[in-house]
């Protein structure tokens, strides 16, 4: 059975492409047959696995907006085991454009039905807002793994996409739960990120990862090459800690129903 993951929490700037590039790149490295989907227009996971979003003709906006398969969208093999779904700027469009049409929050969802035989894990990055294309992530997967960077407004906002997750959960995909809240960005020097994450454990308990990814230099300049953290600096501490990332989500299939 495929698992399907969307990382999502509507701010911008607190790690969900690091996160989804590095666990999807891991879980692929780990040879299973791996589909990333980027749905956020500035196309920071197809730039992440190394695809130039404007060398690129067709792309997830033809697949929400035209109702392209997906199978003529993806670009096989960017990585070993891993097709990829690009995202162009023309994305930005599609919250506007999906809005009077038919079907508009179950696009996505009806496109991955058409190849999920094909994969045993499908990632969504989600871009920072609540709008069509995060409905549109949501309602076409089974888990949504929410990343928390440990600063004082870590929280903020965080109440109101759970709130969403339980929407679309009523009326869309009854699946649909939120798997991991994973504490990013950590920066051991101040006590703030530490309360920080001790705050969010005692509120969400097991669904905080034991593993906290710090702030790592080597994570942030990993895009730049086009390299998921494990190809560009494998040695480095945010690679350890997005395996370590990835295997408390690969554990996780042993728990799922
Ligand atoms: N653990 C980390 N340490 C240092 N920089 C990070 C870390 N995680 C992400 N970044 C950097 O922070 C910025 C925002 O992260 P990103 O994953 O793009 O967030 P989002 O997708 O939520 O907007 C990027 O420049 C990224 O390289
Ligand atoms: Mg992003």
């Amino acid at each position: 059975m495929v698992r399907t993951l969307a990382v999502a929490n509507q701010k911008g700037g607190v790690g969900k492409t690091t996160t989804v590039v590095s666990v999807a790149s891991n879980v692929a490295l780990a040879g299973f047959r791996t589909l990333l989907i980027d749905l956020d227009p500035q196309g920071n996971a197809t730039t992440g696995v190394g695809v130039n979003p404007r060398e690129v003709s067709t792309s997830s906006y033809n697949v929400l907006v035209q109702q392209l398969p997906l199978s003529g969208a993806r670009i096989q093999n960017v990585l070993p085991n891993m097709d990829l779904v690009p995202a162009t700027l023309d994305l930005a469009g599609a919250e506007v454009e999906l809005v009077p049409m038919f079907s508009r929050e179950l696009r996505l969802r009806s496109a991955i039905s058409l190849v999920e035989n094909e994969y045993d894990y499908i990632f969504v990055d989600c871009p920072p807002s609540l709008g069509m294309l995060t409905i549109n992530s949501l309602a076409a997967v089974n888990e949504v793994i929410v990343p928390l960077q440990c600063e004082y407004y870590a929280l903020e906002g965080l109440g109101q996409l759970l709130t969403n997750v339980q929407l679309i959960q009523e009326g869309l995909n009854p699946d649909l739960q939120v798997s991991a809240i994973v504490l990013v960005m950590f920066d051991a020097r101040t006590r703030l990120a530490e309360q920080v994450a001790q705050e969010v454990r005692e509120h969400f308990g097991e669904l905080v990862l034991t593993t906290v990814v710090p702030r790592s230099i080597r994570l942030s300049e990993a895009p730049s090459y086009g390299q998921p953290i494990e190809i560009y600096d494998p040695a480095s501490a945010g690679a350890a800690a997005y395996r370590a990332v990835t295997n408390e989500i690969l554990e996780a299939t042993k728990k799922l129903p």
